[in-house]
């Protein structure tokens, strides 16, 4: 994924950059680096590991200058190391930071081998700068040459690039990657998201794949795909600074969670009024395409997707039109059949993921229409997509994702009515959902009272090293988050099963150090589930149960019971997940493990 940015300002630009790296550090931590251009020379500093490691040399060997670029990398070809991280240089005169993956780079790399060029690294972002050498060789300009090499790459980029001979040009171009350019008063700035940039502007102008952008301190020149001057739009960023930042709060993740009962009320506003939904939300071609909707089909990835799991439940219950969920991974690569009338449905909290942007482009042409749901407005997904609805959770910096996944389900719950009313879902069924969701804001922050009781639960997990989860019906996804937030974030092993499946296989793993957690709403399928609960007992499993009827689950010798408050059953995936969020939460703190960056994962995966 790699988090890359790029300044050319008046003033010294590292400290901007190494800022910009802190910010971006979600998309990868593995080592960090910066060029800066100072007195016709590139000075360059590289560290294995977190941006401080690269903040530390900075302190002992300051890099003066007005114009460089910087990376924090998550790893792909090549192991993190120093000679890994980027910038990659072309001599000493050419530097490059790359984010994506150049899929054809064996095959340049061995020509550029075979032209004499020495490589230095085991990435392949080295291609790109001995490209761009080789045709500044060939006597073309740094734009041309840029063009020119990005005609040979295959694959999926954002670059930013100095040359020691231009002091007054950052160069840059996307194709597949995210980037953004930020607008500045006398300075410009590139980064990977605009969060990074906070701090210098709130203007940002998108990159069309691929642009080529000429960045001078006053002047920002974008040419096309096919070479032509073309004016991007400047939008002014939306949410506050302060959600980039983690106030009182220990980790990202926590104050995420904690932020949930507000974003309940941001994901609504200006959606519902009077108990109906405002279906303009969806963008004024909404209602014309919502009319033909035959099915859907939802593609997402992790958390996304599990969310699009919750929404199967609810759109072929209260809509009664089949849905179809599957991982994007998947679906890109199979010859997927698209009955006429479907419906694209794809969820993304950051708008970049790779594999759900490629799934969108794969079928976009043969289904009916596509709607992006999604956290980050001017993401790919949101302009590559015929309608869009925002979840408005702001930005989410904790890679363990929280609020985005309770407001995609607020959003699925509008997309679910918006839907149904075109097939019997009547006026007062969608006034009672609508009621409901509008308790969410109290209901959440009921449930932030459970904290402490659920702390203590945590303690009970500190030693083990597997973890079942069990949940079922529309709970069987939230069961399936519940696992994935407790395995990579405290790193637990933890599998979740629909509860009725145990006895096919995973019973076999309970004993007395398989911890077993169950959401068990007041809903039909209690019955069911608690004789499931029962089979776990009879084999000394013990038992962690999120419970939402106080008679019918009681604590007991290895039953450890959290009951929730009373809620209207419709939010019960809303409201269950709040509790396990928490839970892997305290979890991972008593475990010691980097919270907000879990080892080997990034918030952002711009890569398949
Ligand atoms: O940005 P997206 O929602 O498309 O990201 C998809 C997954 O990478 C993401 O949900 C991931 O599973 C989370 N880290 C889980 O907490």
């Amino acid at each position: 994924m790699c988090g890359i940015v790029g300044a050319i300002a008046a003033r010294p630009v590292a400290g901007i950059l190494l800022e910009g790296l802190r910010r971006l550090e979600y998309r990868g931590y593995d080592s960090a680096g910066m060029a800066v251009l100072d007195q016709g020379q590139i000075s360059r500093l590289r560290r294995i590991g977190k941006v401080q490691a690269l903040a530390d040399a900075c302190e002992q060997q300051p890099l003066a200058g007005h114009l460089g670029i910087a990376h924090t990398r998550w790893a792909t070809h090549g192991k993190p190391s120093e000679q890994n991280a980027h910038p990659h240089m072309s001599g000493e005169r050419l530097a490059v930071v790359h984010n994506g993956i150049i899929e054809n780079f064996e095959p340049l790399k061995r020509d550029l081998q075979q032209q004499g060029y020495t490589f230095t690294s085991e990435t392949d972002t080295e291609v790109v700068a001995h490209l761009l050498d080789q045709e500044l060789q060939h006597g073309l300009t740094l734009v041309e040459a840029l063009r020119q090499t990005m005609t040979q790459l295959e694959g999926a980029f954002a670059l930013g690039v100095i040359h020691a001979d231009l002091p007054e040009q950052l160069l840059t171009a996307r194709k597949g990657s995210p980037l953004v350019i930020g607008v500045g008063i006398g300075e410009n700035f590139i980064a990977s998201d605009q969060l990074a940039l906070l701090p210098v502007t709130d203007r940002f102008m998108f990159l069309e794949d691929g642009d080529i952008a000429v960045l001078e301190a006053d002047q920002i020149r974008v040419l096309d795909a096919q070479g032509q001057a073309v004016e991007r739009a400047v939008t002014t960023f939306e949410h506050g600074q302060a959600s980039a930042e983690k106030g009182e709060f220990r980790h990202f993740m926590l104050k995420e969670i904690y932020e949930q009962p507000r974003v309940m009320q941001a994901v609504l506003e200006g959606r519902v009024a009077s108990g109906h939904l405002l279906e303009q939300a969806f963008g004024s071609e909404a209602s014309a395409i919502f009319d033909q909707v035959k099915q859907v089909q939802i593609v997402a990835c992790g958390t996304s997707y599990h969310a699009g799991m919750v929404a199967k439940y609810w759109i072929e219950e209260l809509v009664g039109i089949p849905c179809m969920v599957e991982v994007a991974s998947e679906f890109r690569y199979r010859p997927v059949v698209l009955p006429e009338g479907t419906l694209l449905l794809t969820l993304s909290q950051s708008g970049e993921t790779a594999d759900s942007l490629a799934a969108l482009r794969e079928v976009k042409d043969r289904v009916l229409a596509t709607l992006a749901i999604c956290n980050v407005p001017g993401s790919s997904l949101v302009r590559e997509s015929d309608i869009s609805l925002m979840t408005n959770a702001g930005p989410e910096i904790g890679v363990a994702s929280t609020k985005a996944f309770t407001s995609q389900l607020v959003a699925l719950m509008l997309t679910t009515i918006a839907l149904g009313r075109r097939h019997g879902l009547g006026r007062d069924k969608e006034a009672e959902l609508i009621a409901a969701l509008e308790q969410l804001p109290v209901l959440l922050q009921q449930l932030l009272a459970l904290d402490g009781p659920i702390e203590a639960m945590s303690a009970h997990f500190a030693e083990k090293h597997h973890a079942l989860f069990l949940g079922r019906n529309v709970l069987y996804p939230v069961a399936m988050e519940g696992a994935l937030k407790l395995k990579e974030i405290s790193y637990i092993h933890a599998e979740a099963y629909p509860a009725g499946e145990l006895k096919h296989g995973p019973l076999a793993l309970v004993d007395k150090d398989m911890p077993v957690i169950a959401v068990a709403p007041r809903n039909g399928m209690l019955d069911k589930l608690k004789a499931n609960l029962q089979e776990v007992r009879a084999r000394g499993g013990e038992l962690f149960v999120f419970a939402g009827c106080e008679e019918s689950i009681q604590p007991e010798e290895g039953v450890h019971v959290i009951h929730l408050p009373a809620m209207p059953q419709v939010l019960d995936p809303i409201a269950f997940t709040l509790p396990l969020q928490l839970l892997s939460y305290h979890v991972a703190v008593l475990k010691g493990t980097d919270v907000d960056q879990p080892r080997n994962l990034a918030k952002s995966v711009t890569v398949e």
